[in-house]
């Protein structure tokens, strides 16, 4: 399914670890769609994950890059810019982790040097993405960048920890930064807000299997999946979206706006 969309059009993806991360999804639908793009993670997950096999089918060449390291970051921009051949279009931040939630800390008991740490890689790093790129004027007119976030960020879903908090600030950075791109630059920034997405990052989330089952009975659309994120993503890098900046998008398949679903009822009237 091609359109040529982003035909001719080049960016930098972070954040692909193995075939169910939404980046890696994203990178084979913008490859189908005519995009090219440096691939980019963090040293560590490239010795773990399956960059290579994505890189491989996608023709791309990888730059391991530390989101929380602004020399990383300079390097990753200004060797794409080669590599691709010129100023960049579009650029994927899919990148999240908690330390708190992996070392099983509760939110009323979080270790703050945890908490630093995982704001650091999931939150901040998108602001230091986009001063990498604002700085080195790596980007051309009428650009896209998209960052992924929850909706933990507006509602609460105690098991999501503190990356509810990261989450609020990731969406905060997106439209404050989304205001001196586009003015600058025309570039513009958004957040999609996706439902809960079977990943290595997802299933992190205490209760997760719960947690996906429940948003599946509860959104008219049911849950939207890895690829469909993919695919809004690559509208969003389309010029089909020129004017959409500064937004949290919801895609979830109406979870967002629906209080109770028959489904849910049912479970309850049993
Ligand atoms: P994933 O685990 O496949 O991807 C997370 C990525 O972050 C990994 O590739 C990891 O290596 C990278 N990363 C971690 N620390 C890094 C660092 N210091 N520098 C560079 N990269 C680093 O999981 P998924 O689900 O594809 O996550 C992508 C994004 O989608 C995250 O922002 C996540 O919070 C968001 N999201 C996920 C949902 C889900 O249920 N899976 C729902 C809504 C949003």
């Amino acid at each position: 399914m091609g359109y040529n969309l982003l035909k001719g059009k080049k960016g930098i993806i972070f954040g692909a670890l193995d075939e169910n991360s939404i980046a890696w999804k994203t990178a084979e639908r913008v490859h189908e769609e005519g995009g090219s793009f440096v691939l980019t993670n963090a040293p560590i997950a490239m010795r773990m994950g399956q960059i290579n096999e994505l890189a491989k089918k996608t023709g791309s060449e990888i730059i391991p890059a530390d989101a929380t390291s602004e020399e990383d970051l300079a390097n990753l921009v200004s060797q794409a810019m080669e590599i691709l051949g010129g100023k960049l279009d579009f650029v994927l931040h899919s990148i999240g982790m908690s330390v708190n939630v992996r070392k099983g800390r509760a939110y009323t008991d979080e270790k703050y040097d945890f908490t630093a740490k995982g704001w650091d890689v999931s939150a901040l790093s998108f602001h230091k993405v986009m001063q990498s790129l604002y700085k080195a004027d790596a980007m051309n007119e009428w650009g896209s960048i998209v960052a992924l976030t929850y909706m933990a960020a507006q509602r609460t879903f105690p098991d999501y920890n503190d990356m509810a908090d990261n989450k609020a600030y990731l969406e905060s950075v997106a439209r404050s930064f989304g205001y001196f791109f586009g003015k600058e630059k025309k570039v513009r920034v958004n957040t999609i807000s996706q439902s809960p997405t079977p990943t290595t990052a997802g299933q992190g989330v205490k209760g997760f299997d719960g947690f996906i089952s429940y948003a599946e009975k509860m959104s008219p659309l049911g849950n939207a999946t890895a690829l469909d994120c993919a695919n809004y993503t690559v509208s969003l890098f389309s010029d089909l979206t020129r004017k959409v900046t500064m937004q949290n998008l919801f895609h979830d398949g109406g979870f967002s706006m629906t209080g109770v679903s028959q489904e849910v009822i049912e479970r309850f009237t049993e």
